[in-house]
């Protein structure tokens, strides 16, 4: 099967505004390298705490900063000959359990998806999904980002499924799969897509290195996932852009959604 274009919604390329891409001229050359990587359209999302939706000048500052950068980046003329729709977002940290997200600003292109993260990449354990049935409860969708990072989940992912039955989607990093982020991380990127329980993948992009969406990509293909690869990188975040809903993504590997993966079962059987 042909992959199509990849539409990506979490980087950090709007240029001065956080640990991403410190300025325009990594931004255009961030853009660059993510169309080389075959992204058409991406989403960028700065990182934003919840807590300031608390302080509504602080976030109005803030949220300004974005607007400016993004204008600025938009009208440069290499990204605009780069082929890559930018889009708005944030990736919201959950410092707070209830943060208020009316402001369209902080959702994926306006849609009812927010990107979410916990601080310090771990999960407060006894109340991580009350943030996630908060924000659904207003209509909201959240998206919990590399869920495969957290320090803090083990081999039962019982931490995860806490968070698939409050209903949240999950978005893993490309550069998991290819272990860019630790041994622990893509065993667990390839325990949670077993699973069947990510609906989307991105680059969590910062302007450094390379994208590896091509590259990720290329790796699910070669284990005999191209359905999901392409469900993951294109059709789900295209769907996201639209405010749509995600397809349902088979578990990678032929593993039941019930089953545990193969080495679960190993270091359970005595
Ligand atoms: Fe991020």
């Amino acid at each position: 099967m042909t992959a199509g274009p990849a539409t990506d919604f979490h980087s950090h390329l709007i240029p001065g505004v956080d640990d991403g891409a410190a300025d325009l001229d990594e931004s255009r050359a961030a853009v660059a390298a993510m169309a080389r990587d075959g992204v058409h359209a991406a989403i960028l999302t700065p990182h934003f705490d919840g807590s300031l939706t608390q302080a509504a000048p602080v976030a109005a500052e803030r949220l300004a900063q974005f607007d400016a950068g993004f204008a600025a980046l938009t009208a440069d003329a290499a990204v605009q000959a780069s082929g890559v729709r930018l889009m708005r977002g944030v990736e919201l940290m959950l410092d707070i359990p209830d943060p208020d997200v009316r402001d369209e600003r902080l959702r994926l292109n306006g849609t009812r998806f927010v990107l979410v993260e916990y601080p310090g990449l771990q999960f407060p354990l006894a109340h991580a999904d009350y943030a996630v049935r908060a924000l659904r409860e207003k209509g909201w969708q959240p998206v919990v980002a590399h869920p495969e990072r957290y320090r803090n989940v083990d081999d039962s992912l019982e931490q995860l499924l806490a968070l698939r039955y409050a209903g949240a989607y999950f978005q893993v990093n490309a550069g998991s799969l290819l272990g860019q982020h630790g041994e622990t991380a893509k065993r667990r990127v390839q325990a949670i897509l077993a699973r069947g329980w990510a609906e989307y993948a991105s680059s969590d992009y910062h302007g450094r290195g390379l994208p590896a969406v091509a590259a990720a990509r290329a790796a699910l293909e070669g284990a005999g996932a191209a359905e999901q690869a392409e469900l993951l990188f294109s059709e789900n975040p295209a769907r996201l852009a639209r405010d749509e809903s995600p397809r349902t993504v088979a578990p990678v590997g032929g593993v039941s959604r019930t089953r545990r993966p193969w080495w679960a079962r190993l270091l359970r059987s005595r």
